[in-house]
C-alpha cells in the first residue's frame, strides 16, 4: 500500500514522518516543487528507519506524480502558511491554485485515492479540491476537528493534571476562530468536564482552542506542525487500518444539520471507505446559532473562492 503526502514542509513531513513511524503502508510518497527538498526529508527519514524500527518505505520527489501513482490515500498539505497578523483565510488567492492544480495531478495517478485536505483556509480548501478531483463526497474531505479537539483535550488535561489520554471532547464547525467546542459533550473518565472545571475557567479554555492556532503563530511566526501531522496521520490510520473511529472531520454537507453544499466540521465515522456515516447531533439552540455563525464565516470565503472564477 502506498500513500502520498504533498508539501514537504513542516506539516506534510511530520505527517510523512508519523505515518512511516506508525508503519500505516509500505510506501510513504512525499512530493513537492522546492527542488531536493521532500527528496532530502525524505532519505533523512528513512536514515532514522533502523534507529525508530520501521520499515516502511520514505520516499520524495520534486513534482513527478508517476511515483505517486495507485496511492490510498493522499494527504494534501501544500501551500502557504500564516505568518503573525494573517488569518487563515489570507492565504486563499495562493492556495486555492496550488490546491486545485496539486488536486488534477494526483487524481491523474490515483484516480481511487481518499484525499485529506490540510491546506489553509481549510474548509474552503477542501471545497476546492472536491470540484477539482470530482469525487464523490465521502472521498475528500479535510483535517481540522482531530487538531482542534486535541489542543481543547491537551488544555483540560493540564488544567487537571490528569492524562490527555481520559479526555474525550467534540467540536463543530469550521476551521477558524468561529469553531464551536461543545462541554456538554466533553467528559474526563467518562465524567462531564463541567463537574470538574468551574464554567468560568472552562470558557477560558474554550477561547484558548478557538484561537489555539494563533497562539503558536505568534510564538514562533509560522503555523503549528507537530499536533497538525500528527492528527492528518490519525486520520490515514482509521481509513487504511478500517478503524471506524469516530472524529470531527471537516465534511460536506447535503443537509445534514440543516446546511447544504458547505464543508464543515461534524462528527463522523472513519473508515476504509472514508467518511462512511456522518453522525448527527441535537443541537440546543445556542449550540446552533454559533454553527450558523461559523457557517457564515465559511461562507463569505467559498464567495472568494466563487469569484477567483478557477472552475
Ligand atoms: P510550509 O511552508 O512549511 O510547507 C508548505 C510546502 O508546500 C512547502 O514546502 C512548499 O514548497 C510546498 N508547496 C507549495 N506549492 C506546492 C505545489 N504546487 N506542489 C507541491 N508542493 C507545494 O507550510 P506548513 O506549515 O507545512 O503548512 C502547510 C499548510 O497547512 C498551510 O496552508 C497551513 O496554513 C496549513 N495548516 C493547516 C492546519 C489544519 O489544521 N488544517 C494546521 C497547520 C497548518
Ligand atoms: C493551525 O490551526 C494554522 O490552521 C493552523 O495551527
Amino acid at each position: 500500500m502506498k500513500i502520498t503526502v504533498v508539501g514537504a514542509g513542516n506539516v506534510g513531513a511530520t505527517c510523512a514522518n508519523c505515518i512511516a513511524q506508525k508503519e500505516l503502508a509500505n510506501e510513504v510518497v512525499l512530493v513537492d516543487i522546492k527542488e531536493g527538498v521532500s527528496e532530502g526529508k525524505a532519505l533523512d527519514m528513512w536514515e532514522t528507519s533502523p534507529i525508530n524500527y520501521y520499515d516502511t518505505r520514505v520516499t520524495g520527489t520534486t513534482g513527478n506524480y508517476e511515483l505517486t501513482k495507485d496511492s490510498e490515500v493522499v494527504v494534501i498539505t501544500s501551500g502557504l502558511p500564516r505568518k503573525p497578523g494573517m488569518s487563515r483565510d489570507d492565504l486563499i488567492s495562493t492556495n486555492a491554485g496550488i490546491v486545485k492544480s496539486v488536486t488534477e495531478q494526483v487524481i491523474k495517478y490515483s484516480p481511487d485515492a481518499i484525499i485529506i485536505i490540510v491546506s489553509n483556509p481549510l474548509d474552503v480548501m477542501t471545497y476546492c479540491a472536491l470540484l477539482a478531483s470530482k469525487k464523490c463526497r465521502n472521498k475528500v474531505f479535510g483535517m481540522a476537528g482531530v487538531l482542534d479537539t486535541a489542543r481543547y483535550r491537551s488544555f483540560i488535561a493540564a488544567e487537571l493534571n490528569v492524562s490527555p489520554k481520559d479526555i474525550q471532547a467534540l467540536l463543530l464547525g469550521g476551521h477558524g476562530d468561529t469553531m464551536v467546542p461543545l462541554p456538554r459533550y466533553t467528559t474526563v473518565g467518562g465524567i462531564p468536564v463541567t463537574e470538574l472545571i468551574k464554567e468560568d475557567r472552562l470558557n477560558e479554555i474554550i477561547e484558548r482552542t478557538k484561537f489555539g492556532g494563533g497562539e503558536l503563530v505568534k510564538l514562533m511566526g509560522t503555523s503549528a506542525w507537530y499536533a497538525p501531522g500528527a492528527a492528518a496521520a490519525q486520520m490515514v490510520e482509521a481509513i487504511v487500518r478500517d478503524q471506524k473511529r469516530i472524529f470531527p472531520v471537516c465534511a460536506y454537507l447535503d443537509g445534514e444539520y440543516g446546511f447544504k453544499d458547505i464543508y464543515l466540521g461534524v462528527p463522523v465515522v472513519l473508515g476504509k471507505e472514508g467518511i462512511e456515516r456522518i453522525i448527527e447531533i441535537d443541537l440546543k439552540e445556542d449550540e446552533r446559532a454559533l454553527l450558523e455563525d461559523s457557517a457564515k464565516s465559511v461562507k463569505s470565503v467559498m464567495e472568494v473562492l466563487d469569484n477567483m472564477k478557477l472552475f
